[in-house]
């Protein structure tokens, strides 16, 4: 059985529908990519996931249950945990009040200590800066950041959208190292990424979308080798 399993899905925003029946799964322990043009509807995909949007039909299931409906911080309770586009930080907190937000959920002091020591050994920099604001670091730690944040919980799935978008060449190895990583210690991975050939080369599986449909899916190694994927979304 699929931890994440969309079937048929539609959503959109107000009366415009942006995804028509969308329809993917993620095995546990999987790395899958989707992929896509700007404006495919990744972003709307892990929003409607997450329940931060409207469905209009469909299906959602994580972990055999029906989250459709239920609130975002249900959802993350339940295991998925999701790093949005754009490196959202809170820039006047501190990194370890960051991370403390992250883990809002956990009430046990004690398990919150053993999530921030499990993030910093994962992401050894914001140990060195904890007490830095991170409205002040760098892009690429402010990614580090949003990951280690979502990590908080303790996810058992995690989402990642664009996750080495507008980092310089040093950071974009570096996340993708870090997602390996993650990968390696058994997390479920769903990754949207405009560097796609970088991102189905770690991937088991991918999604190619496009105008809110799905347009190709196959193994990593199928689709970086089909070339029509890799004339119209890998540059050629
Ligand atoms: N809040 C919103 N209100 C209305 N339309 C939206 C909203 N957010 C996104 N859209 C529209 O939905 C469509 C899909 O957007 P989405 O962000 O899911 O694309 P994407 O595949 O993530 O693209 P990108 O690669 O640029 O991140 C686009 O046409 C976009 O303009
Ligand atoms: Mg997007």
């Amino acid at each position: 059985m699929a931890l994440l399993e969309l079937w048929n899905v539609e959503a959109g925003y107000g009366r415009i529908q942006i995804l028509h029946k969308v329809s993917l799964h993620v095995e546990a322990r999987e790395v899958v990519s989707v992929i896509g043009p700007n404006g495919a509807g990744k972003s709307t995909t892990f929003k409607v996931i997450m329940g931060f949007i409207d469905h209009l039909g469909g299906d959602i299931r994580f972990d055999g249950t029906n989250i459709l409906g239920s609130r975002p911080d249900q959802i993350l309770a339940r295991g998925l945990g999701y790093v949005p586009q754009g490196r959202i930080v809170f820039n006047q907190m501190t990194v370890r009040e960051n991370l403390e937000m992250g883990g809002y959920v956990q009430r046990d002091r004690e398990k919150l200590r053993e999530s921030m020591e499990y993030v910093f050994s994962l992401f050894p920099r914001l140990a060195e800066r904890q007490k830095q604001l991170a409205g002040t670091m760098s892009g690429g730690e402010q990614q580090m950041l949003a990951m280690g944040r979502a990590l908080m919980t303790r996810p058992r799935m995690l989402m990642l959208d664009e996750p080495s978008l507008g980092l310089s060449p040093r950071f974009v190895d570096e996340v993708f190292d870090k997602i390996a990583a993650l990968a390696r210690e058994e997390l479920t991975i769903m990754l949207v990424e405009q560097n796609a050939a970088r991102s189905l080369e770690i991937s088991d599986r991918g999604y190619v979308l496009e105008l809110g449909r799905n347009r190709y899916e196959g193994s990593g190694h199928e689709l970086l080798h089909n070339d029509e994927v890799r004339r119209m979304y890998l540059g050629g």
